[in-house]
């Protein structure tokens, strides 16, 4: 019960990551606002939260829209009485091209979807995280763009990218207030975002010391213990959950 009272934002939260993160954090005692565009995915999980005795609402919406972004802070504060954290997970890959042949459509829509949603997401929660005088934010970046560069993946690349320096910036405003900021590096995880054909799946798990991709519950793990008190002194930190991808080539 690691996240007992706590009120937390989890993005992404209709598939993968997300919605394994919305069961630990509800199991661990938070008070869970979810968000996505498929309405009808997260009903039915704020449903088995609030069946299962946890606290759970779900606010469908587009990231890239800040009135969304905002609206996911107010219903934390009018239904929970405030914001203790924040898991801004929700990303894209968009269409896979080299970068000479990167359309501006896919490059804009991927980077409003990975990087300045988070940034939209963040600004409003920083508001209401400052009246607690306390909290934790944690963004999903990733394995791409950060420790390997996979080609097809540039707009990809650069929106997690940008996600580490807009840590660090933000660590370094708002330690003072209390409020700690990190990302969490995924390597390749079992979710609708990487392949589900067996031949790239087990391409993706050579890449990896452990010859294997996570399952979404190992990567929500460390989501739940960066935004818990127990990760109390890190702050600023890009946190690699990568089943040592970063580390390992034949
Ligand atoms: N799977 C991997 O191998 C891997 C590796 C490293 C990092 N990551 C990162 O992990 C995070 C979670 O991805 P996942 O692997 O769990 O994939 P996923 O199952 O495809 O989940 C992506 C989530 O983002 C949401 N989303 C996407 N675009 C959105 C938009 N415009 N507005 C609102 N929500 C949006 C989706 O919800 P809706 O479609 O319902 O809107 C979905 O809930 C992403 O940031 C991804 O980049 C994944």
């Amino acid at each position: 019960m690691r996240l007992q009272g706590k009120t937390i934002i989890i993005t992404g939260a209709s598939s993968g990551i997300g919605k394994a993160a919305t069961r630990l954090f509800a199991k661990d005692g938070a008070n869970v606002v979810l968000s996505a565009r498929r309405g009808e995915l997260l009903a039915k999980l704020a449903t088995e939260i609030c069946d299962a005795g946890g606290q759970a609402i779900a606010v469908a919406g587009d990231i890239r829209d800040d009135d969304h972004a905002a609206s996911l802070v107010e219903a934390a504060e009018s239904t929970f009485g405030g914001l203790d954290g924040a898991f801004n997970n929700a990303g894209a890959v968009g269409t896979m091209a080299a970068v000479a042949d990167l359309d501006a459509l896919t490059w804009d829509t991927v980077l409003d979807t990975n990087l300045k949603a988070a940034f939209f997401c963040a600004k409003h929660q920083v508001k209401a995280m400052m009246e607690r005088g306390s909290g934790a934010i944690v963004f999903t970046g990733s394995f791409v763009g950060v420790t390997i560069g996979l080609p097809g993946m540039g707009a990809y690349a650069a929106s997690k990218a940008g996600l580490i320096g807009l840590t660090q910036v933000m660590a370094a405003e708002l330690g003072r207030s209390g409020i700690r900021v990190n990302a969490l590096l995924p390597g390749g995880t079992r979710t609708e975002m990487a392949s589900s054909d067996p031949g790239t799946l087990d391409a993706i798990a050579s890449m990896h010391a452990l010859q294997r991709i996570a399952e979404p519950e190992e990567i929500a793990r460390v989501a739940g213990f960066l935004l818990s008190d127990e990760a109390s002194f890190i702050t600023g930190a890009s946190i690699c959950a990568d089943g040592g991808n970063s580390i390992f080539k034949l």
